[in-house]
């Protein structure tokens, strides 16, 4: 079993010194970490300071964000190209992106496109609304943004992406997604994946889940089969409550190692 995945979404939170103590902080309270890989994802401004002091504390950097093309007349825009090397994943299509930023499918298969041409891994997120779930559109979402999201990449490359699977009304509301929900979501992703791109890269690919994730919920979002982890927004901005995730993650996962499952 590979490692789990954790995610830290912090948004448009924590100044690039409030980061740095959280990195601190993190790092005494997580302990060595064998089962779980630690990925945080703060604001543009923290990457470069970060990126020395996490490659100290074996923990990962993400972008929130990034442009498509590599270089060029592009006011205010970041690269994939100028995050090469200092980030080891890119977060691609969140719902907010999605819905305030209005990106359309195109934006996001071409930032899908551009992480992989620069050594980043995107973290593909997908899912449907309140309403898109009341028409009971769910699946039809989550194959179309899978359809538009991954049309610019191969095969080999899909195997070695991460998608995570967030409701877009799960989202910093407190309303929990429901275990079978979720198995079932991630299901119809592999399903899909192995549609479109055959079954390798269907048991490659990495899928998280994400919505309204905390300390006491996140061990059973990570035991449903077929979620390798987790993207966690308002909770992973206090660093006691990340921790306890990370830690809660470690103690599952070897005790299931120990009993070899
Ligand atoms: P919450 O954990 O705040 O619901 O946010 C999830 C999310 O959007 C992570 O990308």
């Amino acid at each position: 079993m590979g490692k789990k995945l954790i995610i830290a979404n912090w948004k448009m939170n924590l100044t690039v010194n409030e980061a740095s103590l959280y990195v601190h902080k993190l790092d005494k309270l997580a302990g060595k970490l064998k089962h779980t890989e630690v990925v945080l994802a703060p604001t543009m401004l923290a990457l470069q300071p970060l990126n020395m002091q996490v490659q100290h504390h074996h923990f990962n950097l993400a972008a929130q964000n990034f442009y498509w093309r590599d270089r060029g007349a592009y006011t205010g825009e970041v690269s994939a190209a100028q995050l090469r090397g200092v980030v080891r994943y890119g977060i691609v299509g969140h719902s907010e992106r999605r819905h305030i930023f209005a990106e359309r499918s195109k934006d996001i298969r071409s930032k899908v496109q551009a992480a992989v041409r620069n050594n980043i891994v995107p973290v593909l997120c997908i899912g449907e609304t309140a309403q898109e779930r009341a028409d009971k559109e769910t699946s039809d979402v989550i194959r179309d943004q899978l359809v538009g999201g991954l049309a610019n990449i191969t095969s080999v490359e899909v195997g070695q992406i991460v998608i995570a699977y967030e409701p877009v009304w799960s989202i910093g509301t407190g309303k929990f997604a429901s275990p079978r929900d979720v198995e079932r979501a991630v299901k119809y992703i592999r399903l899909q994946v192995e549609h479109l791109f055959g079954k390798v890269a269907s048991e490659k690919v990495r899928v998280l889940y994400g919505g309204s994730v905390n300390p006491d919920n996140a061990v059973t979002y990570l035991r449903i089969p077929g979620v390798d982890g987790l993207l966690i927004g308002e909770s992973s901005l206090d660093v006691y409550a990340f921790a306890n995730v990370i830690k809660k993650c470690e103690t599952t996962f070897s005790t299931s190692a120990k009993k070899g499952k």
